[in-house]
């Protein structure tokens, strides 16, 4: 499943961080601002258990996640999402995989990898912001499914048509949200239009 998250508030904020004029500070601002958004979206069919609770004026059967949701940022850009989808589920555990992209070969290297216990029975996110040829989130994916992780979402900004049909070939099972799908990717690898490269906006580091 592929889901592009049309929503205005969502298209507006990512014109600003597409703008080659806006700097750090409202880059990141507008990204974890979209990232609440989107956890919105998300989380819309996360599995809930009832529970019986009293309220001040009596008995009622509510609703609770019965799900551990774990957040698995990929380092670094993808750290940008994390605290904007953790303000929406504050129990979620976190784990981090390190990947980055060669910039010859465009083949994503692992540099770090924690996580936490149980990834089996648990709902994980992978979360980037971009998703170009699609390399850096199918190793994120297989990194999780060596672990036991089953049940596994794609949470990305901006995708390329090349880099969503190739995750989808390689993990049909995993769903991918995007808040915008773009055209094409150029000749070394970047998504147009896109928004530059997202590590070093949110970092500074260019
Ligand atoms: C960027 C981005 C993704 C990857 C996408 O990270 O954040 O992880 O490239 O490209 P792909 O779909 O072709 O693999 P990068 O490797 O530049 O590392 P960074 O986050 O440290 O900047
Ligand atoms: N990584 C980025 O940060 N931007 C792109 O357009 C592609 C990969």
């Amino acid at each position: 499943m592929l889901e592009v998250l049309n929503h205005p508030l969502i298209t507006h904020k990512l014109t600003i961080m597409r703008n080659k004029e806006t700097g750090t500070k409202d880059f990141r601002e507008n990204l974890d601002e979209i990232a609440e958004l989107m956890a919105y979206e998300v989380c819309r069919d996360l599995p809930v258990r009832s529970v019986d609770i009293e309220t001040p004026m009596g008995a009622c059967t509510g609703y609770e996640l019965s799900k551990q949701v774990v957040i698995v940022p990929i380092l670094r850009a993808g750290i940008g999402l994390l605290d904007g989808i953790r303000r929406l589920i504050p129990t979620a555990k976190v784990g981090f995989i390190g990947l980055y992209r060669d910039e010859e070969t465009l083949e994503p290297h692992e540099y770090f990898a924690k996580f936490p216990k149980n990834l089996e029975d648990s709902i994980i996110m992978i979360v980037d912001p971009m998703l170009a040829t699609g390399g850096s989130a199918i190793a994120a994916i297989d990194m999780m499914k060596k672990r036991g992780a089953k049940n596994i979402r794609l949470v990305c900004l901006v995708g390329a048509p090349e880099g969503a049909k190739a995750v989808q070939e390689a993990h049909p099972d995993v769903d991918i949200y995007l808040a915008a799908m773009d055209d094409h990717l150029n000749e070394i690898g970047y998504i147009v239009p896109g928004l530059g490269d997202a590590g070093d906006r949110i970092f500074g580091t260019k």
